[in-house]
C-alpha cells in the first residue's frame, strides 16, 4: 500500500488496494489511520459489484440504513444511488452528512460510475483546518454551542423514514476525532433547527457567516472524478460538496454507503 497526499491540508491517493478482494487486518488498521490523519481517502480504477463495494466499505465502519431510502438500491438497501435523473438535485451547498442521528455515519464512501465529461467534481473542506483557523475567542464560543438536528425539507422524503428519523438529535459544534485526538468544527446548516440559546433564523445566519469565513480555497481538496474511483470521506472533521457544473444530459452516477461511527463528544 502506497499513501500519497493530495493536497496541502487533506486527501491521499491509496495505490496497491484492490477493494473487490477482501482486506487483511493490517491493512484496515492502516487505511483506518490514513482516513484519521488525510480525511479524504482516494482509490483509482476501482472495479466493484454491489456486494464487493459493501466489503470494502465495511473496512471503515458498518455500513448504516440511509435516510432518503427512495433513492436506495432496490437489491442493496445499504447503496444509496447518487443521479440526478432520478429527480435528485446536486447537494452544492458545504455539509457533513446525516447529521440527525445519534452517532453519525464516521465515513460516507462513494464509488463513481458515470462521470460526465466536464464538471460534477466532489469538494472536500478539511474542519480541522478551519476550527485551527480562527480566533481564539470564536474557538471557544464554537466549543460552549450545540446543534440540534432533524431532516431537511426535501419533499420527496418517506413517512417511514420522517417517522424513524425526524426528531432532534443534539451534536456539539467542535468534535474531538477518536482517532486522531484533535478537534474539528461540526455542523450541517440545513438539518440544524437550531443552535443552542438562538432562534432558527439567527442559528441560520451564524452558521452560514462562519462557511462564509472558515471555508477557503487552501482547506479544499476537490475530486475531480475518474470512472473507477472511490472517494472515502472522513465525516469526522471534514464538509463536503458537490459540483453541479455539468451538462446535465450527461450522466453522473455515484453509488454512495455512509458508516458507522461514535457518538460526537468535545474532550
Ligand atoms: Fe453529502
Amino acid at each position: 500500500m502506497k499513501i500519497t497526499p493530495l493536497h496541502p491540508s487533506l486527501g491521499a491517493e491509496i495505490a496497491g488496494v484492490d477493494l473487490s478482494r477482501p482486506v487483511d487486518a493490517p491493512a484496515r488498521e492502516a487505511l483506518g489511520r490514513a482516513l484519521g490523519e488525510h480525511l479524504a481517502l482516494v482509490f483509482h480504477d476501482q472495479s466493484l459489484t454491489p456486494e464487493q463495494y459493501l466489503h470494502a466499505a465495511s473496512v471503515f465502519g458498518p455500513p448504516m440504513e440511509q435516510h432518503y431510502s427512495q433513492h436506495n438500491m432496490a437489491d442493496f438497501p445499504l447503496i444509496g444511488l447518487i443521479w440526478h435523473r432520478n429527480g435528485q438535485q446536486p447537494a452544492e451547498a458545504w455539509h457533513t452528512d446525516h447529521t440527525n442521528r445519534e452517532r453519525p455515519p464516521a465515513a460516507t464512501i462513494l464509488y463513481g460510475l458515470e462521470i460526465p465529461s466536464a464538471g460534477g467534481a466532489t469538494s472536500v473542506a478539511s474542519m480541522r483546518a478551519a476550527y485551527t483557523a480562527l480566533p481564539e475567542d470564536e474557538r471557544r464560543r464554537l466549543e460552549s454551542l450545540t446543534t440540534f438536528n432533524g431532516l431537511d425539507g426535501h419533499a420527496d422524503t418517506k413517512a417511514e423514514d420522517r417517522a424513524k428519523y425526524g426528531h432532534l438529535v443534539e451534536h456539539p459544534m467542535v468534535r474531538t476525532h477518536p482517532i486522531h485526538g484533535s478537534r474539528a468544527v461540526y455542523f450541517h446548516v440545513s438539518k440544524t433547527d437550531h443552535v443552542s440559546g438562538m432562534t432558527p433564523e439567527a442559528s441560520k445566519r451564524y452558521m452560514n457567516g462562519l462557511l462564509e469565513r472558515m471555508i477557503r480555497p487552501e482547506i479544499i481538496y476537490q475530486h475531480r472524478w475518474r470512472r473507477g474511483d472511490v472517494l472515502v470521506i472522513d465525516n469526522r472533521a471534514t464538509m463536503h460538496r458537490a459540483h453541479g457544473d455539468y451538462d446535465r444530459t450527461e450522466s453522473r452516477v455515484l453509488w454512495r454507503i455512509i458508516v458507522g461511527g461514535d457518538r460526537p463528544r468535545l474532550a
